[in-house]
């Protein structure tokens, strides 16, 4: 079964600038973009570090920590473990940094809009 969040109004919610929200003990990135709400678990596929805000642009989130790439509407992986702390890495080394572990997707959550009101459905 599933749960709705309250998360706060739209104008909680700047375009163009994503919050972290905390959904029932679930740390989330909100981010809204071109009138859409857009919702990943705040948990890098990788090795479950925090995606933060910091490299949000628009529908795409990255991570801070090996810079793995994530497209928030449907959280697919677009690039996988490109290096350390914003250095690029060549393959070979890219390999070895994603320590056996294949590209995976971003747990979304869809981001309802009620009376003014926005919710996470979980
Ligand atoms: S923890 Fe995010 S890419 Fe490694």
């Amino acid at each position: 079964m599933s749960n709705k969040i309250f998360i706060g109004s739209p104008a909680d919610f700047p375009a163009g600038k994503a919050k972290v929200v905390n959904a029932n003990g679930t740390s989330i990135v909100v981010n809204h973009v071109d009138d859409k709400f857009y919702a990943v678990e705040n948990r890098c596929a990788h090795l479950g570090f925090p995606l933060g805000t910091n490299r949000v642009e628009g529908t795409e989130i990255a991570c801070p920590v090996h810079g793995s790439r994530y497209d928030m509407r449907t959280g697919e992986n677009l690039d996988w473990v490109v290096g350390i702390a914003g250095s690029k890495l060549p393959d070979w080394s890219r390999k070895l940094l994603a320590m056996g572990r294949k590209p995976a997707p971003l747990k979304t959550f869809p981001v309802l809009s009620e009376n003014g009101q926005l919710f996470i459905e979980m």
